[in-house]
C-alpha cells in the first residue's frame, strides 16, 4: 500500500488506464460471478424502470441481469470497459465519462448502483457524488452501492490484475453521515466480498453492501 501523495501523478487518469488495461482480466473474474449483489434491490422495483449504474465496468454481472428486466444506462471512465459492456450486454446504453462530470436530467432513475467503482474516485468528491446520484433519483428510489468499513486516503497498491490501481474511502460511519446529509434515508447495510462471493466472509475482501432511498 503506498500512499497516493505524488503530485506528479493524476490519480483518476491512473484509474482510467489501469482499468483500460486489465479489463480483459477484471472482467473475465467477474464474469464467473452470479451477480447477487443485487438482489435486495431487484424486490424493490417495477419491471422497465430505469436503472443507472456508476463503474458498470464491462457490464457483467451486475448490468446483464439488470438489463434482463430494467432498462439501464452503464456510466464508466474506461472506454475499454465500455466497448466490453456494449458487447456484453446490448440492450443497455452505456456512456464512457467520469461520472463526477456527467451530466444527467434531475429525478430521471428509479435506482442507482454502484459496485467496487466509488473507492477509485478520491474521497473528496464522494459527498457531491451522493448530492449528484440524489438529483437524478426519482422521489423514493434508491441507492445500492458497495462502501467500505474503515477510511483510507488515497493509496495504491501494484498488483491489481498485473496493474497499479488507486483507491480511497471514507468508513461505514462517515458514509452513513455524508449519505443522511445528501439526503438519503438509510434502508439496510449488508456486507458482500469485494465481487468474489467466496470471499465475503473474508475481512480484506470485505464490503458494506448499503442500500439507501431518497426521500
Ligand atoms: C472494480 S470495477 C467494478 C466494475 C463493475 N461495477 C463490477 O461490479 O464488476 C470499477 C469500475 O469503476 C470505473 N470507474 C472508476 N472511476 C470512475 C469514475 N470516476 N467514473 C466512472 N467510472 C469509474 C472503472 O473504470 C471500473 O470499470
Amino acid at each position: 500500500m503506498i500512499p497516493a501523495t505524488d503530485p506528479k501523478v493524476g490519480y483518476k487518469v491512473l484509474v482510467r488506464k489501469a482499468y483500460d488495461s486489465c479489463a480483459a482480466a477484471y472482467a473475465e473474474s467477474r464474469m464467473a460471478e452470479p451477480g447477487n449483489e443485487i438482489r435486495g434491490l431487484s424486490d424493490r422495483l417495477n419491471d422497465g424502470d430505469a436503472v443507472l449504474d456508476i463503474g458498470c465496468g464491462a457490464g457483467v454481472p451486475i448490468a446483464k441481469s439488470l438489463a434482463a428486466r430494467y432498462r439501464v444506462t452503464g456510466v464508466d471512465v474506461s472506454p475499454e470497459m465500455i466497448r466490453r459492456a456494449q458487447q456484453n450486454v446490448p440492450a443497455g446504453n452505456f456512456k464512457c465519462a467520469d461520472i463526477m462530470s456527467t451530466q444527467l436530467p434531475p429525478s430521471s432513475f428509479d435506482a442507482v448502483i454502484a459496485f467496487y467503482a466509488i473507492f477509485h474516485i478520491p474521497r473528496e468528491e464522494h459527498p457531491d457524488l451522493f448530492r449528484r446520484v440524489y438529483r437524478w433519483l426519482k422521489p423514493g428510489g434508491y441507492l445500492l452501492c458497495t462502501l467500505s468499513h474503515y477510511s483510507e486516503e488515497g493509496y495504491t497498491e501494484d498488483d491489481f490484475f498485473g496493474v497499479t490501481m488507486y483507491w480511497s474511502n471514507f468508513s461505514l460511519g462517515e458514509y452513513r453521515e455524508i449519505l443522511t446529509e445528501a439526503g438519503f434515508v438509510l434502508v439496510e447495510s449488508k456486507s458482500t466480498g469485494s465481487g468474489y462471493e467466496n470471499a465475503a466472509l473474508e475481512t480484506s475482501e470485505n464490503h458494506p453492501l448499503v442500500l439507501a432511498r431518497k426521500q
